[in-house]
């Protein structure tokens, strides 16, 4: 299932981790990459460490905590710290599936769901699609500044060429209180469903609770902690 957050982050906050971003020392992207994947990139990302993913990474956080779509979508357990890429023209990550675990921030997580925030406007360039084969096929994506998508991270993906400008990105993993990308899905439609018959009938309406307490009892057979 792929998501799109709109607002994520304001343009506020954009501005900013931007600003933050444009002091940093830009290192090869190969550093996070496995072996095969390695192979596939070349990009530019922010030392994990370092100040400046970390003031940036405050900020993605902040926006991840306030958004209920992102929470209803990802049922998040962990979350790894973001980080931060950039791709130059000529820049590129061919087709890879990202590592099933990832240590960060002194603690392992098994990553369910990845997340991509597009910090550039798409009108600032040419390429840069990320390009992922979801269960309903092929999806091609490139939102607003600001905007994230989320999507199980066993799918295959890419990030297309960029043929001018740049495109600046925070991009992390979630380890999901439900595994399951079907599951996950199932409860996300269903959780939609109740809020909008809950803004139709009222939050008290019988209907409505009985589907809230079913979703409840869905979740509490499905989660892992
Ligand atoms: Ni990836």
């Amino acid at each position: 299932m792929l998501v799109r957050v709109p607002g994520l982050l304001t343009p506020d906050e954009v501005a900013r981790a931007v600003a933050i971003l444009r002091s940093a020392d830009w290192v090869d992207g190969k550093v996070t990459a496995g072996a095969q994947s390695a192979q596939a990139k070349t990009n530019l990302q922010v030392p994990e460490n370092s100040r400046q993913a970390k003031e940036a990474g405050a900020l993605v956080l902040r926006g991840l905590g306030r958004s209920p779509v992102f929470n209803a979508a990802a049922l998040p357990l962990r979350v790894f710290p973001p980080l931060f890429n950039r791709y130059d023209a000529g820049m590129r990550f061919g087709d890879h599936v990202d590592n099933a675990i990832r240590f960060g921030a002194g603690a392992r997580i098994r990553t369910d769901v990845s997340t991509t925030v597009f910090l550039s406007p798409p009108e600032d360039y040419d390429g840069g699609e990320l390009v992922i084969q979801d269960t309903y096929g092929t999806q091609s994506v490139k939102f607003e500044a600001g905007d994230a998508v989320i999507y199980p991270s066993t799918s295959l993906h890419r990030v297309n060429e960029i043929t001018r400008g740049s495109r600046w990105a925070s991009f992390f993993w979630t380890q999901s209180l439900v595994r399951s990308d079907e599951r996950r899905r199932l409860l996300f439609d269903m959780d939609t469903a109740i809020q909008r018959l809950a803004m139709e009938l009222g939050q008290t309406h019988d209907g409505v609770v009985s589907l809230t307490a079913g979703y409840h009892n869905l979740l509490r057979m499905w989660v892992e902690m």
